[in-house]
């Protein structure tokens, strides 16, 4: 069985597809040329099997949205959903965001949604946090001034890392915490593991950061 689904995928992901942008480099500084309608451009990081990008692309048809996710076995989930229900103002990228400096351009981006992404719980796996500075360096280089960053964990160890990561740098400052998302009155469009974690009870912690203005 799992053998199968790993060859199905494969075969899938073997095609050429309008909305995969096999090269994600050479677009860098260029993006908004690759939609048909030249709005601002959303990015989702560990997109996962692409629930919540999708839904919220086709609630936002006057935005564009862009996701990334480094596993081709769960990259795939994302590709056959854009199969069965293609949305012009979505494209996909199947790489490693540690890279991502490489991929966007100066204040190419609007937004910025981090959803569940992997905690790395111990110390020594820090670097790898998607709230690490390091990232957060390279976030506040490719995000237009006052874009926001939306993060989501059920994790509470990643929240309060990255709630300290965005506060200690000099270009965001937090907007909004929230430690029970599903409380509260924010307009969410849930993902696949937030449906699993509010399923077991569990908590979302929610944060809003704003990319500061630049001033020459
Ligand atoms: C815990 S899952 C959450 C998936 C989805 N966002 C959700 O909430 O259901 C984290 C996802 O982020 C992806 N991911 C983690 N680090 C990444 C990176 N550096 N670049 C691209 N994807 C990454 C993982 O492969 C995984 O699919």
């Amino acid at each position: 069985m799992r053998l199968r689904k790993v060859k199905h995928a494969k075969e899938l992901l073997s095609e050429d597809y309008p909305f995969v942008v096999s090269d994600p480099v050479s677009p860098s500084g260029k993006w908004k040329t690759l939609f048909p309608i030249n709005n601002p451009i959303y990015l989702e990081i560990g997109c996962g099997k692409g629930k919540f990008i999708t839904e919220t692309a086709k609630r936002f048809p006057n935005l564009n949205f862009i996701a990334i996710e480094r596993f081709a076995s769960i990259f795939v989930r994302v590709v056959e959903k854009m199969l069965d229900d293609p949305l012009p103002n979505l494209l996909l990228i199947n790489a490693d965001a540690e890279h991502i400096d490489e991929m966007f351009g100066f204040g190419e981006i609007a937004g910025l949604y981090l959803n569940f992404s992997d905690p790395w719980p111990k110390r020594r796996q820090a670097k790898r946090r998607l709230s690490n500075p390091r990232f957060l360096d390279k976030y506040a280089e490719l995000l237009v001034d006052d874009a926001v960053v939306k993060l989501k964990t059920d994790n509470f160890g990643f929240f309060r890392y990255s709630l300290m990561t965005f506060n200690d740098h000099q270009k965001f400052w937090i907007k909004q915490a929230n430690l029970d998302l599903a409380k509260s009155d924010i307009n969410n469009v849930t993902t696949e593991f937030e449906e699993r974690f509010t399923k077991m009870g569990n908590p979302i912690f929610y944060l809003e950061i704003v990319k500061k203005r630049s001033y020459i």
